[in-house]
């Protein structure tokens, strides 16, 4: 018996990547806010799958396709085999395996690319803004949910087969994908450890990884280490990352004034056509104020509203306002509207209670764009207390 290099160091630099990428992506799902992380883990998934299957041309003799890939037949006889205890040892991958790793390629790169339809459909960014529209992409979404729910099932059989073997050969699996190495027969065929197609390939993953942290991360990052004064207050210490430069909205001077003078001009976007003819018809008592503006300024600024209301804006959040308010009811106020209430139901009544935010309206307290308004996911997060002791981690390090 000899120590030998069975699996090499780019297939185990991949296996361990796209396992954190994995692992990641899923811890990312719980809140929109961690979205453009989520994101980043998908596309570098992709690239290390693009990596994996040129591997397998390429790679060392374990990592070729050529020497593990089986028939769904071969696979099951294994099975067969292993519950008999009459199973072949296997240097490399064993049949039942070889099906598992097949199965997380493909799903792999199907859960990437109907990511990236998604994004391009709900958010309007990515590779394929604008290709879809929000309704198909939903679809896309769903399709998304269920591969990815698929790759986890084979995942844990994966991981269970890994156990089996592991016990039923009493050796460590999991250390050799570490160490590479396994004791085998004198004169078992070695894998070379490394060759100029892996390291340019690594080097293209990792050029996409330092692009992305330039695009998204650095700033908030140096503003968590108190190196840099341009980022917004809170934005590097309460949110991991920037907003998305997404395409700006219509924007109107008059409009602006009009209605921004009180509270944040809420962008016509937010409501439908028919809330903003209510609130322009009943400007003489707009919550309990006189909006008084004259009959010129109220057609100016109720045609802009019009002509950007949500039923007419091809935002996310237009969309799924718009939608959630049933036949016959006409809001006045963004936030009674079903899709608002809902996506601000998990927020506690301490954070609604904080100085920065304090009215459900105060939009821009939490959303970072909101004057935009986009309300992209990646913009926003719940402002830390800015009295006392809050007010110095809330102030930019650096800044005057
Ligand atoms: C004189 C001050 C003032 C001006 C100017 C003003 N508003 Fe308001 N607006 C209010 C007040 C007060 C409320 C209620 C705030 C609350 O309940 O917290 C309100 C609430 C709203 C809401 C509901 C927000 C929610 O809770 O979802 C909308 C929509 C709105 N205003 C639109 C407009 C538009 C459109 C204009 C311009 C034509 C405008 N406002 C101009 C005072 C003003
Ligand atoms: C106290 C902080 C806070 C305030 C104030 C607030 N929001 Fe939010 N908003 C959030 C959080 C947190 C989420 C994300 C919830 C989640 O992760 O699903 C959110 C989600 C959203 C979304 C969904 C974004 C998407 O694309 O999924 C929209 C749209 C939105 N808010 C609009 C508004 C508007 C309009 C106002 C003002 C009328 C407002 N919010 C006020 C915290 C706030």
């Amino acid at each position: 018996m000899k120590r030998t290099l069975i699996w090499d160091l780019p297939t185990r630099l991949f296996h361990w990547l796209l396992v954190t990428c994995f692992a990641g992506a899923w811890l990312t799902i719980t809140s929109d806010r961690w979205l453009s992380i989520h994101i980043f883990l998908g596309y570098l998934m992709l690239g290390l799958i693009a990596f994996r299957l040129v591997w397998g041309f390429t790679g060392g003799h374990y990592a070729r396709f050529a020497s593990f890939v089986a028939s769904p037949q071969a696979g099951l006889r294994y099975l067969r085999d292993l519950a008999a205890r009459r199973d072949a040892a296997y240097i490399g991958h064993n049949p039942a395996a070889s099906l598992a790793i097949i199965a997380m390629l493909v799903l792999g790169v199907a859960v990437g690319f109907t990511g990236i339809f998604t994004q391009g459909g709900e958010e309007g960014q990515g590779a394929v803004t604008g290709l879809l529209s929000i309704r198909a992409a939903g679809w896309m979404k769903r399709a998304h949910e269920v591969l990815a729910f698929l790759m986890m099932v084979t995942v844990g059989g994966h991981l269970t087969g890994v156990a089996l073997g592991s016990w039923l050969h009493k050796e460590n699996l999991p250390l050799s994908m570490v160490t590479g190495r396994k004791d085998e027969p004198d004169g078992t065929v070695a894998s070379r450890p490394f060759n100029a197609s892996a390291a340019v390939m690594l080097l293209a993953v990792a050029a996409f990884g330092g692009w992305w942290f330039f695009y998204a991360w650095h700033e908030p990052v140096a503003a968590r280490l108190g190196l840099s004064a341009s980022v917004p207050v809170g934005a590097g210490l309460d949110s991991p990352h920037v907003a998305f430069v997404g395409r700006p909205l219509p924007d109107d001077r008059v409009w602006r004034e009009e209605c921004g003078s009180c509270h944040l001009a809420f962008h016509p976007n937010l409501l439908p056509a028919r809330s903003w003819r209510l609130i322009m018809t009943g400007q003489a008592d707009h919550f309990g104020t006189d909006l008084a503006l004259d009959a010129q300024t109220t057609v100016g600024v109720l045609a802009f509203l019009v002509r950007n209301a949500a039923e007419n804006s091809s935002t996310e959040a237009a969309f799924k306002i718009n939608r959630s308010i049933p036949n016959g009811v006409t809001p006045l106020r963004i936030t009674e509207t079903p899709y608002w209430v809902g996506k601000h139901s998990d927020i506690s009544a301490a954070d609604w209670q904080l100085p920065p935010v304090k009215s459900k309206n105060n939009c821009a307290a939490c959303h970072l764009d909101a004057v935009a308004g986009t309300f992209e996911d990646a913009a926003m997060r719940i402002p830390r207390d800015t009295t006392a002791a809050g007010a110095a981690s809330a102030t930019p390090s650096g800044g005057r």
